[in-house]
């Protein structure tokens, strides 16, 4: 598949969301961050707003569920039509099946990991989901510093991906911009949320380009 590039929509005019998406006609998704105010200290939106965008179409939606109890909640953002649902290890208590039931409901099933959390414990999860989020910053809030610690897990969870066929998307989240993009290519990384970086730019979509072009470049 190649390098991806998924704006978060967490530091957009949410107030215009809709027009807030159109800027970014070169992204691949668009990453849309639930949070409860339980599994982290921030309240965003949920499924209405998730259904809003859904009915404008556009991008595919990317949903990122930093959520207590996704093995509830989460099947109904596939429902929703979401692309792709993440849920957190860390508060899933049957990530299997709850991966299983993203996947017939016709959604991608991926499996998010805070910093702290090891990727060897969930690599037997492996040909059960379709991306693992690595995040590298603590979940909860945009326009964190990028944690440099979590790159050796990058490479050991690109290692370990590509043990078991290759086939799942590695996806990073948190601080990634201009310049910190490339460490997180040339460690394995395939997909790209951006938040801040994209969105308190004057042109977003020129942004996503860059990104985009220093990912390849680092990449190769
Ligand atoms: C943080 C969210 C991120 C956030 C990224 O908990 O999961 O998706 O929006 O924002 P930046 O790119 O600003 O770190
Ligand atoms: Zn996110």
């Amino acid at each position: 598949m190649g390098i991806q590039i998924t704006p978060s929509i967490l530091n957009a005019d949410l107030a215009a969301l809709g027009a807030e998406v159109a800027r970014i006609p070169s992204a691949d998704w668009v990453h849309v961050d639930v949070m409860d105010n339980h599994f982290v200290p921030n309240l965003t939106l949920g499924l209405p707003v998730i259904e809003s965008l859904r009915r404008r179409g556009g991008l595919p939606i990317d949903a990122h569920l930093m959520i207590e109890d996704p093995d509830r909640w989460a099947p109904a953002y596939a429902e929703a039509g979401c692309g792709s649902v993440t849920f957190h290890v860390e508060a899933a208590r049957a990530p299997i099946r709850l991966a299983r039931s993203i996947r017939a409901l016709g959604a991608r099933a991926s499996m998010a990991l805070k910093p702290a959390t090891p990727i060897e414990s969930y690599a037997d999860l492996l040909p059960e989901v379709d991306m693992v989020l690595l995040m590298t910053v603590e979940p909860g809030f945009g326009g964190q510093k990028f944690l440099d610690v979590v790159l050796p897990k990058i490479r050991r969870a690109r290692l370990l991906i590509e043990k078991s066929g290759g086939e799942c998307w590695l996806q990073v989240d948190g601080g990634i911009s201009p310049e910190t993009i490339e460490r997180c290519a040339a460690a394995g990384a395939d997909v790209f949320v951006a938040g801040s970086a994209v969105y308190s730019a004057a042109d977003p979509d020129a942004v996503v380009r860059t990104l985009r072009a220093l990912a390849k470049a680092a990449a190769d």
